[in-house]
């Protein structure tokens, strides 16, 4: 039990006394320190449902409470019942977190599977920097699942199916150049993919011909599949490499193309169930008049009125479509995988490909908990959409290989004595985490402004920050003689500073949870901050190597331990730590 489970007991407890009944009420951490660790408003609330003096009532709970060797409480304002944990009690939880694995934290997560739906790029074209947010903030929330104890399959379903690759049928016969191709593929084929772009601009016949390519590839055309099938071998061999630098690993590769079989059959299946109809030709999902207009995804408002707001799964031509292909990879994915969750991390403009997926597959008869994890964009310096000079949408090789340039001069600059392979290997750590936690630090929600030296600070909220902070705690334990066991350490809490780095290292096991209530890891971001900068405090406050015993031994295993929940919690985050820097 974390304390915050721990008070929540006691008070269910007290609360049943004082009403004769089982009742149970929530704690928060408190906002404000001087108040306390925890607060709850039971007393408030409850008072209201009872029309009575919710201080008077605050009161009757707290005669109530047995907080015995845990905490105390007063009333506050209104009726808040405030918590003050115990120093003995946070020492005690010290000793026990130093023995845990887990570092406190519950596995709120057993039995259940997920499915987390991220990076998902599309083949032969470039991967920009939206598709940064999306594979940075889904590796992480597949982190911290894994770590909460839910069986978690990592899917990466790439776009290897789409209209794209007309056009690359018809620019891989006019306009490929092989040695390139062999050089540098990907490159290459996003080379040939703009160069095709163009021309249907200048021509339109020529997309008429990308079409006529498309259409041949659909129907199993031999010289196009293989064509299609070398293309799709290059790109994955790209992409592993960038997830590599990442640190990022899928547990599957099902793309679009993996659903191919089974698209025909599910159009039929939906029109048989009267789930979709025929409309000039096509076939789409239209409203069925449940859900108020407001709220159905299968209508929209416009200046004549309501109006239908279909989605087509098979056109008056024949193809499928995206849609098709999610509904195929939502049954696939309960059927084969037992999912109980699915988490889709895509940015916001597919948030109606989304509401229309999951209300058809309300209507299909699916059930699960189905999220659309949703984001916003990355802007550049003037705040519109990060571009290249020339206009094009950023890449992410470039991003990253930036990331670890600029990473490397600013560790050259920290530190000349670090040379050769090890800097290369710290520039590469310090980099990505930089450009990691810029990006999970945000509210996922947010346009956020890229700034290449806000986020490689070595002071503020950055990983360099983080990152230099466990390697300073490191250091302590480089200059002792004999390797430190911090195991059945008894742990001494004299003074504020070692008080408030208890306080924080207790709560990693309550902040992990609520993570995955609204999928936001940028509370993660926000709790290693905060845990670094109180060991910083700490560490100013409170000499170590010096201190007489037994306070030395408490005060390095307080260090051992911010270390190890330091490095677990940017681990979740996905940002390893280097040994020096
Ligand atoms: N390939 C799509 C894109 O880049 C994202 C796919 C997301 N996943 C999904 N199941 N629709 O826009």
């Amino acid at each position: 039990m974390t304390l915050l489970q721990e008070l929540e007991s006691r008070l269910a407890a007290a609360l049943t006394t004082t009403f004769g009944e089982p009742t149970t009420a929530a704690v928060t951490a408190a906002a404000d320190l001087r108040f306390g660790d925890y607060q709850s408003n039971a007393a408030m609330v409850l008072a209201k449902a009872r029309k009575t003096n919710p201080r008077a009532l605050a009161q009757e709970i707290i005669d109530h409470l047995d907080l015995t060797n845990l905490a105390t409480a007063d009333i506050a304002g209104p009726g808040f019942i405030n918590f003050r944990i115990l120093p003995a009690a946070y020492a005690s939880r010290m000793e026990r977190l130093i023995r845990d694995e887990r570092l406190g934290v519950p596995a709120t997560g057993a039995g259940k599977t997920v499915v987390v739906d991220f990076s998902a790029p599309n083949v032969a074209k470039p991967m920009h920097v939206g598709h940064i947010r999306s594979t940075i903030i889904g590796d992480s929330l597949a982190r911290i699942a894994r770590f909460l104890g839910f069986r978690v399959i990592a899917d990466n379903h790439i776009g290897d199916w789409g209209t794209q690759f007309g056009m690359i049928l018809y620019g891989w016969n006019h306009f490929l150049d092989q040695a390139a191709l062999a050089q540098d593929p990907i490159a290459e084929l996003v080379r040939v993919y703009r160069e095709v772009n163009a021309a249907t601009k200048e021509d339109p016949a020529v997309l008429e011909q990308c079409k006529a390519e498309l259409v041949k590839l659909q129907a199993g055309d031999a010289t196009n599949l293989a064509i299609w099938q070398q293309c799709i071998d290059v790109s994955k061999r790209g992409l592993e490499k960038i997830y590599a630098q990442l640190d990022v690993k899928f547990d599957h590769w099902l793309g679009e193309s993996y659903y191919n079989d089974r698209l025909p059959g599910l159009v039929e299946e939906f029109l048989e169930k009267g789930i979709a109809r025929e409309s000039l030709g096509a076939v789409g999902v239209f409203s069925n008049d449940v859900l108020p207009k407001e709220q159905d995804p299968f209508m929209v408002h416009r200046e004549e009125g309501w109006m239908a707001n279909p989605v087509i799964i098979r056109k008056a031509d024949g193809g499928f479509l995206y849609a098709t292909t999610d509904l195929a990879t939502l049954q696939y994915r309960l059927d084969e995988w037992q999912a109980d969750h699915i988490w889709y991390v895509v940015g916001v403009p597919q948030q109606l490909h989304f509401r229309q997926l999951f209300d058809a597959a309300k209507r299909w008869g699916k059930t699960g908990d189905f999220q659309h994890v949703e984001f916003g964009s990355i802007l550049g310096d003037d705040r519109k959409l990060m571009k290249t000079r020339s206009g094009e949408n950023v890449g992410l090789i470039e991003v990253l290989e930036e990331a670890v340039e600029r990473a490397a001069r600013v560790i050259a600059e920290k530190n000349p004595d670090l040379q050769g392979e090890e800097a290369a290997q710290i520039a590469e750590i310090v980099g990505i985490g930089a450009v990691k936690f810029a990006e999970l630090s945000q509210n996922r929600l947010t346009d956020y402004v890229f700034s290449w030296d806000r986020m490689l600070a070595l002071q503020g909220d950055t990983a360099p920050y983080l990152q230099y902070s466990h390697v300073r705690i490191r250091s302590i334990f480089r200059k002792l003689d004999a390797p430190f066991e911090a195991a059945g350490m008894t742990i001494h809490l004299d003074e504020a500073a070692e008080l408030h780095l208890a306080r924080l290292l207790a709560r990693f096991g309550e902040v992990l949870p609520t993570i995955l209530e609204d999928f936001r890891p940028n509370l993660l971001a926000n709790y290693v901050l905060e845990l670094a900068r109180a060991f910083h405090s700490f560490f100013e406050a409170c000499p170590v190597l010096k201190a007489e015993e037994p306070i030395r031994s408490s005060r390095l295993a307080l260090c051992e331990l911010s270390s190890r929940t330091l490095k677990q919690g940017l681990f979740l985050l996905g940002i390893q730590v280097p040994e020096r820097m």
